[in-house]
């Protein structure tokens, strides 16, 4: 969207795909569902090759992404793994390091040590939320620092500007962020620094469980063309049906944050002062250790919390089972409340030890507050605190 450089982000969400369409004016962006596109004469195309390689109507979620993210183009993958891994086989080659955020998402950890391990990539998880830690931890050949913040699920904030500094002050290494729990509405990570962002748009940016997809964002025109040669080769591109879902999604992004970011911190009030419950994990709470940085590097709190119960883990699932509108449900970012607990779900491969300093328990439950009104979700949390303990407080 740079010929609308001036318009607030809730008008670019809805108005980058306005294209308008030849043959009938609809105003939503059609779905090219097509593998493959004619050619005019041999070798002649408009543009378009194979769908493997690129599609109209992917191109177009890219264009929204790109609007937020402030980048002159993004790409879209088949998931917010195949982003990733499309990250790591692009820029990455045996030998390499990577220094990995020690509280990250399950499936990361999974990808550096049962898959990219294997073809020679190295790697370590440190405390990126101190960058001493992050200056220590690097190699000579550390070539990616890819962090997450806010992480999952505790919610640990890195510095991404400092961070960002870390890595520039050498040669050749670059600082990604996974930013799916904020979105670049929330958090600007590119802006703050960063090299390359990451999001799984299965999460907000997609905001209804429809689809799974990612996306890559840089302002390196350079990097961008590497990743899409190596899209095109690996084949994890985002599917046309699901890039025009995900379209839809994109358009009410701005309300939906703003509405995730309210409801979360009046649950995050809720939950912390009542009395089964041991300790809530949320940006916006005074209680949480890294709130100057979230006020100084986010624009919002977000809409995830964990806490954990005055209870044991068997009492903690049983309250996850007496739940009735919050769904047990692994994801995060949608408009409905979805609640999980880590240890068996997304960090189900991590094992105990490190979980347990992680702050990762067997206990912790990790909440996507949704769009329901508040009022109704803390009903629910109090009748199954009733189930489970009887009423007594
Ligand atoms: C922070 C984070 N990054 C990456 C992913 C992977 O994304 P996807 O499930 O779209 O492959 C997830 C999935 O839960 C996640 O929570």
């Amino acid at each position: 969207m740079s010929e609308r450089p001036d318009f607030q982000p809730s008008t670019l969400a809805i108005h980058t795909n306005r294209a308008y369409e030849y043959q009938s004016n609809s105003i939503l962006f059609p779905i090219h569902q097509t593998a493959t596109y004619i050619h005019e004469s041999v070798g002649v195309t408009k543009g378009y090759g194979y769908s493997r390689g690129a599609n109209p109507t992917v191109n177009a979620l890219e264009q929204a992404i790109s609007a937020l993210e402030g980048t002159p183009t993004a790409l879209c993958f088949r998931s917010g793994m195949g982003a990733i891994s499309t990250l790591c086989l692009g820029l990455l080659k045996a030998g390499d390091h990577v220094l990995l955020s020690e509280v990250i998402y399950g499936g990361t950890v999974r990808l550096f040590q049962q898959v990219l391990g294997n073809f020679g990539i190295e790697y370590s998880f440190v405390d990126t939320s101190n960058p001493q830690a992050v200056k220590d931890g690097l190699r000579t050949n550390t070539r990616l620092i890819f962090v997450e913040t806010p992480a999952n699920p505790t919610l640990k904030l890195s510095d991404v500007k400092a961070l960002a500094e870390i890595a520039h002050a050498r040669e050749n290494t670059l600082l990604a962020v996974d930013n799916t729990f904020l979105t670049p509405l929330l958090q600007d990570v590119l802006g703050l620094g960063a090299d390359i962002s990451m999001l799984s748009t299965t999460k907000y940016i997609d905001g209804h469980n429809a689809t799974i997809g990612g996306s890559l964002a840089t302002h390196s025109q350079e990097i961008t063309e590497r990743l899409r040669l190596v899209r095109k080769t690996l084949g994890t591109i985002a599917s046309p049906m699901d890039s025009w879902l995900t379209l839809q999604g994109v358009k009410t992004l701005p309300a939906r944050l703003a509405l995730h970011c309210q409801h979360a911190q009046q649950v995050a009030e809720w939950l912390e002062v009542y009395p089964r419950v041991e300790r809530v994990y949320y940006p916006g709470l005074d209680s949480f250790p890294q709130k100057a940085l979230a006020t100084r590097q986010q624009k919002g709190y977000g809409g995830m919390l964990a806490f954990e119960l005055k209870a044991t883990t068997e009492e903690s699932l049983r309250f996850i089972n007496a739940l009735k509108l919050c769904t047990c449900a692994e994801s995060l970012g949608s408009v409905e409340t979805l609640i999980t607990n880590p240890a068996t779900a997304s960090h189900c491969d991590i094992p105990l030890e490190i979980r347990e300093r992680l702050g990762v328990t067997d206990r912790l439950i990790r909440l996507s507050v949704g769009l329901e009104a508040p009022k109704d979700l803390i009903a629910d949390f109090e009748q199954a605190f009733a189930v489970v303990f009887g009423g007594v407080r």
